[in-house]
């Protein structure tokens, strides 16, 4: 296969589509999501196989929380699974695993498996990882910048006739994002084009890709198709060329 030109560093996805994949064929929801595991797997392998640095998922929002019980269990029980079984993988791979979001809202034995898989793929003082893999839980873009923007006053409270000119860096820096550079492609699968309150700041510049295939139905070629979609995206940041 012919390669891709032009790969974007940060690669972010909301995976959308399991609820209606799942309906298509007369079964559960969460019968989607378990397949959507799959195409997590699928797209973190591609991912990495293609040099992207930075790999992000939309697992599950702050506005999820409202979803009936029985499937907010089933998938933070899937996310359990997902890190008992490939934290190991991941770690050898080279792939870094990161949860960012309101974790405070998850259990605590959740809360406990996303450290332990944080500390486990790691890589060693002074390596880099070969990809960071950021899963987005108990995450909106709204969330963030008011949670940023508490620690941002907080900061300032001894000088706050500073902080009306207090450059954006000041406010990026406390984003749950942190040192994290801001996606170059921003996938959506399922046909829906929208940003759903996702990463409402970091997303300003980025190339959105909507997709019709439901999440469990995206797979490697498909997330190549996408990077090579990306590779022909003029990118002008608002500047003249
Ligand atoms: C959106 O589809 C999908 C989700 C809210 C959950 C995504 C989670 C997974 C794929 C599983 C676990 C994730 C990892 C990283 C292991 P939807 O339910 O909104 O679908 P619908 O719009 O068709 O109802």
């Amino acid at each position: 296969m012919e390669s891709i030109k032009n790969v974007p560093v940060h690669v972010s996805i909301i995976m959308d589509g399991n609820g209606r994949w799942a309906r298509e064929r007369n079964r559960e929801r969460v019968f989607g999501h378990s397949n959507g595991v799959e195409s997590v797997r699928a797209c973190v392998e591609a991912a990495a196989e293609e040099g992207v640095r930075y790999l992000s998922l939309f697992a599950f929002s702050e506005e999820n929380w409202a979803r009936p019980e029985s499937e907010v269990n089933t998938l933070m029980e899937l996310m359990m699974k997902s890190i008992a079984e490939e934290t190991d993988s991941l770690a050898e791979k080279g792939i870094r695993f990161i949860a960012l979001g309101n974790l405070s809202r998850l259990e605590a034995h959740l809360r406990e498996a996303i450290h332990g898989a944080e500390l486990k793929t790691m890589p060693p003082e002074g390596k880099e990882p070969r990809m960071t893999l950021i899963v987005f839980l108990s995450y909106s873009g709204k969330w963030d910048i008011m949670q940023a923007s508490a620690k941002l006053a907080q900061e300032y409270s001894s000088h706050p006739q500073d902080l009306a000119s207090a450059p954006m860096s000041e406010l990026e820096k406390h984003l749950v994002t942190a040192g994290i550079p801001d996606p170059d492609l921003l996938i959506r699968t399922s046909g829906e084009q929208r940003i759903s309150n996702y990463l409402l700041w970091q997303c300003a510049y980025s190339e959105f890709l909507f997709v019709d295939k439901m999440w469990p139905d995206f797979r490697k070629e498909d997330f190549r198709a996408a990077l090579a979609a990306f590779s022909n995206r003029d990118r002008r940041y608002g500047k003249v060329k």
